[in-house]
């Protein structure tokens, strides 16, 4: 059995802090994603039905959707509001003096530290209401790099990330090792990059803050361009403002529901490749919020897992590679070619430092028309990465 999240306050003394209170959902009848819902709990089961169950289940989910819903993982939504009112606390009480000391560098291949509202790299951009505080391993080590008022909290915050890293996202890792028909804790063993608290992932304390109509119009509905992460697993907690939209199998963007405690998971890319495209790194964006929730702030918690090394699968050697998938079929094309790929480490380097967040149709490589959808064309590490507009 899966030890549920405990943690003991340690003596000393810590402010008392506000409560988050989370916005209400909105009423509004809009387009879902249909999600399958993974009860995490279930990978205990001695019943080899339930666990035959599970399996097909999360492989539907990934291969249909490649984003599910988490449930049952161990954490209380009482523990887990907790989290958010420390980062609400983080964003309310950072100094101008911690935010200038604490300013991320993109550039150098890590988000660690304090992004301002302006755009995704060090020297301030465009607009974008959109604040972070991204908690890497040294952020954990050392109080000298996160803000003064969250110092007092980081045994909490330290705590929830390593039950995150160490039991949930290694469960996670467990149940996909076996959709791949591969050893329980290979994809830990091998993919999951684990040194430190958090590895070469990292914890996002974000923060939208509503746009002014103005800005509203000039970002035309959209808060984070699309993407796909570089990662192995992305756990990002589900929030009542709505926003995150994901781009489903009949091209079409859709609104992932709030589900009170839930993770909303998806894969990233690292996956894709090491699976042959088995594992999809879907398509992802922050949209606006519907009309009942423009005004208001959404706070939101997200732990991203990096990744290292190479894997051999039975799936993979018996059913080969799936060249529909996206980043997958691009690196194909690169070793086709006779070029080389991008390592892990590189690929993940230029993914932060490249990641400029302009408008799709104003990127490098132009805006594509393919089968009736516009993409735009960017090229990473002379990797083409076309994403719809
Ligand atoms: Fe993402």
């Amino acid at each position: 059995m899966a030890i549920p999240f405990t943690y003991t306050a340690s003596s000393g003394s810590r402010p008392d802090i506000p409560k988050w209170v989370p916005p209400k959902p909105t009423t509004m009848d809009l387009d879902w994603a249909d999600l399958r819902t993974i009860e995490l709990s279930l990978l205990d089961s001695a019943d080899p039905k339930v666990i035959a169950d599970l399996l097909t289940t999360t492989k539907a989910a990934i291969k249909e959707d490649g984003f599910l819903f988490l449930t049952n993982y161990g954490v209380s939504l009482e523990q887990l509001h907790r989290q958010f009112d420390l980062a609400q606390y983080l964003h309310a009480n950072i100094s101008e003096a911690d935010k200038e000391r604490l300013l991320w560098d993109p550039a150098t291949g890590v988000f660690a530290g304090f992004k301002p509202r302006y755009g995704w790299k060090r020297e301030p951009g465009q607009f974008d209401g959109i604040e972070h505080f991204n908690f890497y391993s040294p952020e954990f080590e050392d109080d000298e790099r996160v803000p003064k008022c969250i110092a007092p909290f980081m045994d909490e915050i330290t705590a929830f990330c390593e039950y995150l890293m160490n039991s949930v996202n290694r469960r996670l890792l467990k149940l996909l090792s076996m959709v791949l028909e591969l050893p329980e804790d290979y994809l830990w063993n091998n993919i999951q990059s684990h040194d430190g608290v958090v590895g070469d992932g990292y914890f996002r304390h974000a923060l939208y803050y509503p746009l002014e109509e103005q800005q509203r119009r000039a970002r035309k509905g959209v808060r984070m361009y699309g993407h796909t992460d570089y990662g192995t697993t992305t756990l990002l907690f589900s929030v009542p403002v709505t926003a995150l939209q994901i781009w489903e199998s009949d091209n079409k963007w859709r609104y992932v529901k709030y589900k009170p405690g839930a993770l909303v998971v998806n894969l990233g890319e690292t996956l894709e490749v090491i699976s042959g495209g088995h594992f999809k790194a879907t398509l992802h964006k922050v949209a606006d919020p519907p009309a009942d929730q423009e005004h208001e702030q959404r706070l939101s918690l997200v732990f991203f897992n990096g990744s290292k090394g190479d894997m051999q699968s039975p799936l993979l050697q018996r059913e080969g590679f799936v060249l529909k998938q996206g980043i997958f079929m691009q690196f194909k094309k690169l070793i086709d070619a006779g070029l080389s790929v991008p390592t892990n480490k590189e690929w993940r380097e230029a993914q932060v430092s490249t990641r400029v967040q302009t408008a799709p149709e104003e990127r490098l490589a132009g805006v594509k028309d393919i089968n009736g959808t516009k993409y735009g064309e960017d090229l990473i590490l002379g990797v083409p990465i076309v994403l719809p507009v």
